[in-house]
């Protein structure tokens, strides 16, 4: 994302062309001959509001390569004008946004995006998919190559239950919060407490340490988790002050996830069953004990276009 960041500027400098464009083509690259700014795969590059909406929904999976049986690359301009691998007669671009709106047969599998971002990325596929100025690199996604640190530099005492200043909500952020409730002595505490159907920490970057505040949701007001049950039930929670998010109780099993944000969505594709989001989304991140799950990537990381 630092390079997504920089090849904005660089080229906002020399073309103005890094805002928000709606994907209507008319301020675009053109036909992906690029324009040479400084970047070093301008003609690969997708528009600027198009880029973070493809790279957090599409791209774990439609990478180049293509990985979890995904059956094409989504990164460049040219891989999204190629023809279909199951219907050549229709281009990627236009078979994703049929996919895109299929409830049924969803991209992301996941489920499907947020309207205002399906309208971004339809506009720019009827537009005919013309180049732009970010590179949409899963690479450069703060969650996998972030280094460990705590953003905010606001950690909770390890060892208490309390913390000058704080409410009880802002507990132990990145900590498993049922594990500890119903295994305190695990955790050098004594009494059991009450267990959450869904409890979690949002933080801004993929390898923060425990105890460390996440995102202040009472700030950050665009952030929600939505949390969608097996009964057809949608929750969305916003962080605290210290990131943590909790359901008590009314959640049926398995659930699916996702953060959304202005600038962005970022979907879990698995369904668990346990509740308890920490003890998979650790620091450097964990099955939690679910051999179906695979290993979280690290934190829960809310979506962002410039960290
Ligand atoms: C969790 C992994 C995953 C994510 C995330 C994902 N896909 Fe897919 N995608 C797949 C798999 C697996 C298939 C093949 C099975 C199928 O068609 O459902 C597929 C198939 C497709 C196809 C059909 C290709 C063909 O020729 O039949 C399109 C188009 C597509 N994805 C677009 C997208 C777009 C656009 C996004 C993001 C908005 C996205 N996908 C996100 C895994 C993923
Ligand atoms: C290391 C152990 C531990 C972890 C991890 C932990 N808690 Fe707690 N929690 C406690 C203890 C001990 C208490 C009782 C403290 C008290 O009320 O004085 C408690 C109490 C609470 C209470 C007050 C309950 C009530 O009935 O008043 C809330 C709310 C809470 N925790 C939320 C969370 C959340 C959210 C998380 C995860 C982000 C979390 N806790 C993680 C040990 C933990
Ligand atoms: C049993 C382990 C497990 C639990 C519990 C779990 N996750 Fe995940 N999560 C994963 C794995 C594995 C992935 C990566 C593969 C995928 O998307 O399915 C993931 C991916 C994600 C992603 C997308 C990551 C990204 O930015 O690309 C989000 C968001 C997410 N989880 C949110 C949550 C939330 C919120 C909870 C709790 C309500 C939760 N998860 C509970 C294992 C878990």
């Amino acid at each position: 994302m630092k390079n997504l960041a920089l090849a904005c500027l660089i080229t906002a400098a020399l073309a103005a062309a890094c805002s928000d464009e709606e994907g209507t083509g008319s301020t675009g690259s053109g036909a992906g001959t690029g324009e040479g700014a400084g970047t070093t795969n301008n003609t690969a590059a997708l528009p600027c509001d198009v880029a973070p909406i493809i790279e957090s929904a599409c791209l774990s999976c439609h990478g180049d390569p293509p990985s979890s049986a995904a059956p094409q690359a989504l990164v460049s301009v040219e891989q999204w004008r190629a023809p279909s691998p199951s219907d050549p007669a229709k281009s990627n671009g236009q078979l994703s946004i049929e996919r895109m709106l299929d409830a049924t047969q969803p991209m992301p599998p996941a489920g499907l995006l947020d309207q205002a971002q399906l309208d971004i990325v339809s506009a720019w596929v009827e537009a005919g998919m013309p180049g732009g100025d970010c590179n949409a690199n899963p690479v450069d996604d703060p969650l996998l190559n972030a280094a460990a640190i705590c953003t905010s530099m606001d950690m909770w005492p390890a060892n208490s239950d309390h913390a000058t200043g704080k409410t009880r909500e802002e507990m132990f952020p990145g900590m498993p919060c049922n594990d500890c409730h119903s295994n305190p002595t695990k955790y050098g505490f004594f009494e059991s407490e009450g267990t959450f159907d869904i409890a979690g920490t949002v933080f801004p970057t993929g390898h923060e340490p425990d105890n460390c505040a996440g995102v202040d949701g009472t700030s950050l007001t665009d952030v929600i988790v939505r949390i969608e049950d097996a009964a057809g039930m949608t929750w969305d929670l916003h962080p605290n002050e210290a990131g943590n998010f909790f359901i008590e109780n009314g959640v049926t099993p398995p659930y699916s996830a996702r953060v959304i944000s202005s600038a962005g969505v970022r979907a879990m594709s698995y369904k668990p069953t346990n509740g308890d989001c920490n003890l998979c989304h650790t620091q450097e991140g964990s099955d939690g004990g679910d051999p179906d799950s695979g290993v979280a990537p690290g934190r829960i990381v809310v979506p962002s276009a410039a960290p």
